[in-house]
């Protein structure tokens, strides 16, 4: 069988990529141990509420030891419910003294959302089906704006809350 010079050249490039993608694709997965953020944790969707994170009164911001908050979030088009205050307002800004560590637990009933403090590294998508957690340390004091970074609908410029990290 008779191969083109620039067939060959072509086939040689060809292999080449793919063993260089799986390489770097298999450093990422088992020897960095880069793997997707929930861990797969799932949740039934249409019952949100029936785990204890996500009751209405568990949501928010909530202290566990010094230093140590939970913030427990559903996201839904076209809002993050972050519980309600004193008065029974929903709660549309927290404050984490900085330094901290805060456990973020987010999950939705609906459609796909984003949980992105913008400016930080907290940055998550948000899957029915899912619980979404990560553990963020905010040590730059000042406001930050929490958004939806996956469009999620009609309303989606509208999924936004604050977040204050205070000294
Ligand atoms: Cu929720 Cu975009």
């Amino acid at each position: 069988m008779h191969l083109h010079k620039y067939e060959k050249w072509w086939l040689i490039l060809g292999v080449g990529t793919l063993i260089a993608f799986l390489l770097i694709l298999g450093y990422g997965a088992f020897y960095l141990g880069t793997h997707p953020q929930s861990h797969g944790i799932t949740i039934d969707p249409e019952k949100i509420d029936a785990e204890e994170s996500f009751k209405p009164e568990n949501l928010g911001l909530t202290k566990v030891d010094e230093g140590q908050y939970v913030l427990n979030v559903v996201a839904s088009a076209f809002n993050y419910d972050l519980g309600t205050d004193e008065e029974g307002k929903p709660v549309k800004h927290i404050q984490i003294p900085k330094g901290s560590t805060v456990l973020v637990q987010a999950v939705t009933p609906d459609v796909i959302h984003g949980f992105n403090i913008a400016g930080t590294n907290a940055n998550m998508m948000v899957e029915p089906g899912f619980i979404s957690s990560m553990e963020v340390t905010l040590n730059k004091p000042g406001e930050y704006t929490l958004l939806c970074n996956e469009y999620c609908g009609s309303g989606h410029h509208m999924m936004f809350a604050t977040v204050e990290v205070t000294e």
